[in-house]
C-alpha cells in the first residue's frame, strides 16, 4: 500500500499540502497485527496514536471471567489511542485486530506537537470525539431501557444506517463479525442473540445469509425497539 496515497483518503489529514504529508510520513510508522491480536490492554500506558490503514479492530471492556462488552469497531482510516496521549490516563480499554490489520503509530510527543501546529487536525479529532460520545450515550440508553429484541433490532439498524446497502428487496448488511460479537456489542449472550435473530428471521423482517443480513421490513424491525 501507498501510505502516501492512503494518507491523502484519511478526513483527519485531508487538509494536508505534499510537504505536510512528506513529513508525517517521516514521524509515521506501519505495523501490522495478525487476526486476533491484542494490539493494546487496557490500563497499560498509551504511548502511540493509532491510525487503521487496512483490516479492523474492536475497542473492548472485559470481565475477569472473560466475557467481553464492545464499545466500538473501527475501520480503515479511523484513529484510536487518542485518549490517553490526551489526558494522560492509562488506556481505557483493550484494543484487538479483527482480522489483519495495518495501523499507522505516531508517538506522544510528534502526536502532541501535530495537534499544536495544525489546529484543524485538532478539530477534527474533537468532533470525532463528541460523535463517539453521542455513540456511547445511544449504548447506555440501549443498555439501560432495551429488551434483548429491542437491543438487536437497534444495533442492527444503526450498522444499516451507516453501511447498509440498500438492494431491490431490502437493505443488506455486511455482518463483518460474529453473531457472539453482535451480542457483545449490546450486552447480551450469543445464545440470546441467535435465539432473537432466529425469530425476527421468523416474522419475516430480515434474512440471515452466513455473513450478510438482508433487512426485509425495516418498519416492523423499527417496531421492535419501543
Ligand atoms: P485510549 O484510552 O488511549 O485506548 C483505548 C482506545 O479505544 C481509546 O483511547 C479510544 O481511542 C478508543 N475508545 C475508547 N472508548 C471508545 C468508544 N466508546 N468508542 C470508540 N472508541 C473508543
Amino acid at each position: 500500500m501507498d501510505l502516501k496515497e492512503f494518507l491523502k483518503r484519511v478526513p483527519i489529514f485531508s487538509d494536508f499540502s505534499e510537504e505536510e504529508l512528506n513529513k508525517l510520513l517521516e514521524i509515521a510508522k506501519k505495523k501490522d497485527f495478525k487476526k486476533d491480536t491484542v494490539i493494546f490492554q487496557k490500563d497499560e500506558t498509551g504511548n502511540f496514536f493509532f491510525l487503521i490503514c487496512s483490516g479492523k479492530i474492536k475497542v473492548i471492556l472485559e470481565t475477569e471471567e472473560g466475557k467481553e462488552g464492545i464499545l466500538s469497531i473501527l475501520y480503515p482510516t479511523e484513529f484510536f489511542g487518542e485518549m490517553s496521549l490526551l489526558d494522560g490516563e492509562p488506556r481505557s480499554a483493550t484494543v484487538v485486530a479483527l482480522e489483519d490489520t495495518t495501523v499507522m503509530i505516531i508517538n506522544r510527543e510528534d502526536f502532541l506537537n501535530l495537534l499544536y501546529n495544525h489546529p484543524q487536525i485538532a478539530l477534527k479529532i474533537l468532533r470525532t470525539l463528541s460523535l463517539r460520545l453521542r455513540k456511547a450515550n445511544r449504548q447506555i440508553e440501549t443498555l439501560m431501557f432495551l429488551d434483548a429484541p429491542g437491543r438487536i433490532a437497534r444495533v442492527i439498524i444503526d450498522i444499516a444506517m451507516e453501511r447498509g446497502h440498500p438492494i431491490k428487496n431490502g437493505i443488506l448488511i455486511d455482518l463483518d463479525f460474529t453473531r457472539q460479537e453482535l451480542g457483545n456489542i449490546v450486552g447480551i449472550s450469543r445464545e440470546t442473540a441467535i435465539r432473537v435473530l432466529k425469530s425476527f428471521e421468523d416474522e419475516g423482517i430480515i434474512d440471515i445469509k452466513k455473513n450478510h443480513i438482508l433487512i426485509r421490513d425495516i418498519s416492523k424491525l423499527r417496531e421492535k425497539i419501543y
